[in-house]
């Protein structure tokens, strides 16, 4: 596999009222994810990018980890830390954010 871990965050925005996760916040998660991954040090191979609507837009801001094929949902800044260090470096799944 090219990648160790593949995150794609959804940042799809559907016009109002619709929820969704690009008018929550998806677009600064790929980049509080980015920083978090930065400032981790760690040099495994990962992609963090954003992507279309993963189909769980009332459970939002969501996002998906291969791999592992885990989807989180509800997911906030305060968790990007937390994420990082269990699930993408860790390997341990955030049971209290998985969805699906
Ligand atoms: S808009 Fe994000 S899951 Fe549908």
């Amino acid at each position: 596999m090219h990648f160790e871990k593949h995150v794609f965050i959804c940042t799809n925005d559907k016009d109002a009222p619709k929820k969704c996760c690009g008018s929550a916040h998806g677009m600064d998660l790929i980049q509080a994810f980015k920083d978090e991954w930065a400032k981790s040090g760690n040099t495994s191979k990962i992609r963090i990018q954003k992507s279309g609507c993963l189909d769980f837009c009332g459970k939002g801001p969501t996002m998906v980890v291969y791999p592992e094929g885990v989807f989180y949902g509800n997911v906030q800044l305060e968790d990007v830390s937390e994420i990082t260090e269990q699930h993408l470096i860790g390997d341990q799944i955030v049971s209290r954010l998985q969805i699906g």
